[in-house]
């Protein structure tokens, strides 16, 4: 019923919006349904290859040259689980809403781990065993960097690194996110752009990952005033003085599971605080250099604003 619902709202919303021709997925539900299951069946190969390349190395010491006995049937499974998540994950490529390249080498990656991993199958049951050897270590290899490159699919390619030490980055050569300093005197917190402290921060962290500088889905940009404003390859997305009316909160706001829903299903989502914030900003014009005090927020966006910096709600 809910779904039905939405549905519907999600086809009125499209049908009273004519600017708003999105691209409707044709891919029929059932196979969506089966690309689905790729998140959920993928651990499974995954530890068994990781398992039996652990057996094969440890069976390298003459204690323990027996830890490899069970090879044969591990193969037997996880060969089988390892094509049909291969072939899961395609499906659910077909959904859309993917950083390409990510997912362009995550497919082939994930080819080449299917094809590793019969490979040794093979070599195993033909009694090859150098081979045998020598494509179970080189598809352990390339099934870390696969795994990776989901990972970064499904949650952002900083998922990992986003709240990790300052150390731990340093090592790994990332760039820490620039952070909006934390306003420590009200003074502060009111002299706050709105926009380059609370909307801007917003975006980069829920649509600059496909609406940025490396990729600009539909045409759009969100990573800068100018470019929030020019909007996409359907004109403006922000109406000023219009939150209702502007394709960027309708986007936010319908069902997550419609296809035009931004950001897509799976991607880091804004919180319902981040929305209204979006909206009031859009409600008191869009501007770029307003700070929180000159746009005087009424009390629950002033909450919320409080909320975000860590200021005592009580201060006006
Ligand atoms: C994972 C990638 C991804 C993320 C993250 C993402 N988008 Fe999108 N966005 C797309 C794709 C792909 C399209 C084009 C297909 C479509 O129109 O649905 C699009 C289209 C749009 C459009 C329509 C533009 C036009 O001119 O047609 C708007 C508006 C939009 N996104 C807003 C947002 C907002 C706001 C966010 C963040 C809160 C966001 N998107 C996050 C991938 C993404």
């Amino acid at each position: 019923m809910v779904a039905a619902e939405n549905a519907l709202d999600s086809t009125c919303f499209r049908a009273n919006n004519p600017k708003l021709n999105f691209t409707v997925n044709q891919t029929p539900e059932i196979l969506l349904f089966a690309g689905r299951l790729h998140p959920l069946l993928v651990h499974l190969p995954i530890g068994m290859i990781i398992v039996l390349a652990l057996l094969e190395m440890i069976a390298w010491l003459p204690r323990y040259q027996n830890a490899n006995a069970s090879a044969g049937f591990i193969l037997l499974v996880a060969t089988p689980l390892t094509v049909v998540t291969v072939v899961c994950g395609w499906l659910l490529s077909l959904g859309g809403g993917y950083d390409e390249s990510t997912l362009a080498w995550h497919k082939w990656l994930g080819i080449v781990t299917a094809v590793g991993t019969v490979t040794a199958a093979v070599c195993y049951r033909t009694g090859r065993r150098a081979a045998y050897h020598a494509s179970l270590f080189a598809t352990f290899v390339v099934l870390g960097a696969t795994g990776h490159l989901g990972g970064s699919l499904t949650h952002g390619s900083d998922y990992l690194t986003r709240y990790a030490p300052g150390f731990v980055k340093k090592i790994l050569g990332v760039t820490p996110a620039e952070k909006i300093p934390a306003p420590t005197a009200v003074k502060d917190f009111q002299q706050l752009p709105v926009f380059a402290g609370v909307i801007l921060p917003v975006m980069e962290h829920t649509c600059s990952n496909c609406h940025g500088v490396a990729k600009a889905k539909a045409a759009l940009r969100l990573d800068s005033f100018a470019a929030v404003l020019k909007g996409g390859e359907n004109g403006a997305v922000v109406k000023p003085g219009d939150a209702a009316g502007s394709a960027l909160v309708q986007r936010l706001l319908l069902p997550l599971d419609s296809d035009d829903h931004m950001p897509p299903a799976g991607k880091p989502q804004p919180t319902a605080d981040e929305i209204a914030l979006l909206k009031w900003w859009i409600v008191t014009g869009a501007v770029e250099n307003k700070t929180i005090a000159e746009l005087q927020p009424p009390a629950d966006i002033r909450q919320l604003l409080a909320h975000r910096f860590d200021i005592p709600a009580t201060v006006p």
